[in-house]
């Protein structure tokens, strides 16, 4: 291969973007909600990568796209604006009252006793956990050449979560709560018709049948553990660190504010990790030098003698491959908010009930927010000391609804990530493009597999 070839900035694949805006008419509304029933993010135009605020009407409805990242943290930071009710309908039987799906005081005071449980201090306590997963997830792949690494992060990461929440392993003592928790976020999870023809959370909920039931074992196994873990405290876990939480009074959580928190930390953090794993791999397999320059990373340090946040220090570059991972293909693509009284954004009016989308996809790849917004260049965010220092970076949201996981994710996702490629070199079998599809979050349009070239240990 010739050098400029080799030294072409990689372009990763990427959905068509529709030539002009589809909406503006009854049939163009129709190709709109048909393009997003395929994938939330197919149904940009080219206009929405060069606009930074769109007024628009969908469906009668008035709304805004706002990529402004004035005006987005205008929006993400005023109490005018709340999470849109109908997208709580889906998770509200597994995650009932946590930190999710709560507003206004019921939010505030969760959002506080929950800040000790993740500081960098906390996350720090929880390596041990992130370690173990990514061993598991090299002794699951070993001695085999070919791998799903879609399906085998979907695995490690539920893996991650359970083993830090709980202390328990998908595959042994967490297996039931596993199966619970995959099959809701991979079925009742996602949106149904009803969900959004019903007004409130609780409305036209008479088919979902398999919400309650499915959550309500979940629920149930999740008491179980916090009953036992009453009698026998057992250091080193989110939950240890729930049961040692105090409101403002001084006051422990009640035992169904704690499974609720759980069951929203698994929601919220499960699939939107193993989507950050599977697009940096694939993102790697397609730069091999990249992947040889991360390799070297974490040979000189490898993730068996990670004990804290501080050592997470030794893989620089990782760290920004997956910063630029989530602004190509950030995890949770697109979210919004409903205004709740009448008021303007950057002068553009709202009324109350009208929606404001946000889209990182949108923001992420804006040709007035970032140098070549299409290329994979990680070194972009190597010199910042703060990715959050990049205005247009929102792909953990911001303002005080901001994830709440956002370390607890970057660290899973660098030491897992550092376990497999210590132990393996990744090529793609075929060279069909992976493209991205949204539903809630952002993932491949089809698993393709990963070719695996094993690594000598005497090597690593
Ligand atoms: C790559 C991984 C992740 C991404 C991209 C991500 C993204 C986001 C985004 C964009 C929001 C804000 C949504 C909004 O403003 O409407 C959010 C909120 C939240 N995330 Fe994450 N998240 C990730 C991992 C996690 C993990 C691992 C956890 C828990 C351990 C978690 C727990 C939460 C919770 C509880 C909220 C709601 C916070 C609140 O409303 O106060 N997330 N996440």
């Amino acid at each position: 291969m010739d050098a400029t070839v080799l030294s072409a900035p990689l372009i990763p694949p990427a959905p068509k973007v529709h030539a002009r805006p589809l909406g503006g008419s009854v049939l163009g509304d129709v190709r709109i909600a048909l393009e997003m029933g395929r994938n939330l993010i197919g149904a940009w135009s080219e206009a929405d990568f060069d606009d930074l605020i769109t007024p628009y009407r969908f469906m009668g409805q008035p709304g805004l796209v706002v990529s402004d990242p004035v005006g987005v943290r205008q929006v993400l930071s005023s109490p005018h604006f709340r999470r849109p009710v109908k997208l709580g309908r889906p998770l509200k039987p597994l995650v009932g009252e946590g930190l999710l799906l709560s507003e206004g005081e019921a939010w505030k005071r969760q959002r506080k006793s929950l800040a000790p449980v993740f500081t960098p201090a906390a996350i720090g306590g929880l390596t041990p956990h992130f370690v173990d997963a990514g061993a598991t997830l090299v002794e699951r792949l070993a001695g085999r050449d070919r791998a799903n690494l879609s399906e085998a992060f979907h695995h490690a990461a539920l893996d991650a979560v359970l083993r830090a929440l709980f202390s328990r392993r998908a595959d042994q003592d967490g297996a039931v709560l596993a199966e619970i928790a995959r099959r809701y976020l991979e079925g009742p999870a996602h949106f149904r018709f009803l969900d959004f023809v019903g007004r409130g959370l609780d409305d036209l909920t008479f088919a979902d049948g398999d919400r309650r039931r499915l959550g309500g074992r979940w629920l149930a196994a999740v008491d179980a553990i916090i009953a036992e873990r009453r009698v026998a405290p057992q250091a080193g876990d989110l939950l240890d660190r729930l049961l040692a939480a105090r409101d403002e009074d001084g006051r422990p959580l009640p035992d169904h504010e704690v499974r609720d928190q759980c069951s929203s930390m698994l929601a919220a953090g499960f699939e939107t990790t193993s989507r950050l794993l599977f697009w940096a791999t694939y993102l790697l397999a397609l730069d091999p030098a990249t992947q040889d320059r991360v390799r070297a990373e974490v040979q000189a340090f490898p993730a068996a003698r990670v004990a804290g946040l501080d050592d997470l220090k030794a893989w620089p570059l990782m760290r920004s491959v997956l910063f630029e991972t989530l602004r190509l293909y950030p995890a949770a693509p697109t979210f919004g908010r409903q205004a709740l009284v009448d008021g303007e954004v950057l002068g553009h009016p709202i009324q109350a009930g009208g929606s404001v989308t946000i889209s990182p996809w949108l923001m992420h790849r804006h040709r007035k927010l970032w140098d070549a917004p299409t290329a994979f260049r990680p070194e972009r965010f190597i010199d910042q000391a703060h990715p959050w220092g990049h205005e247009a970076f929102i792909p953990f949201g911001a303002g005080p609804r901001v994830c709440i996981g956002a370390g607890f994710a970057l660290a899973e996702a660098q030491i897992v990530l550092a376990s497999l490629l210590a132990r393996f070199r990744l090529a793609m079998a075929d060279e069909r493009p992976v493209l991205p599809k949204a539903s809630i979050t952002l993932g491949p349009d089809h698993e393709p597999e990963f070719v695996l070239e094993p690594i000598l240990q005497a090597q690593t």
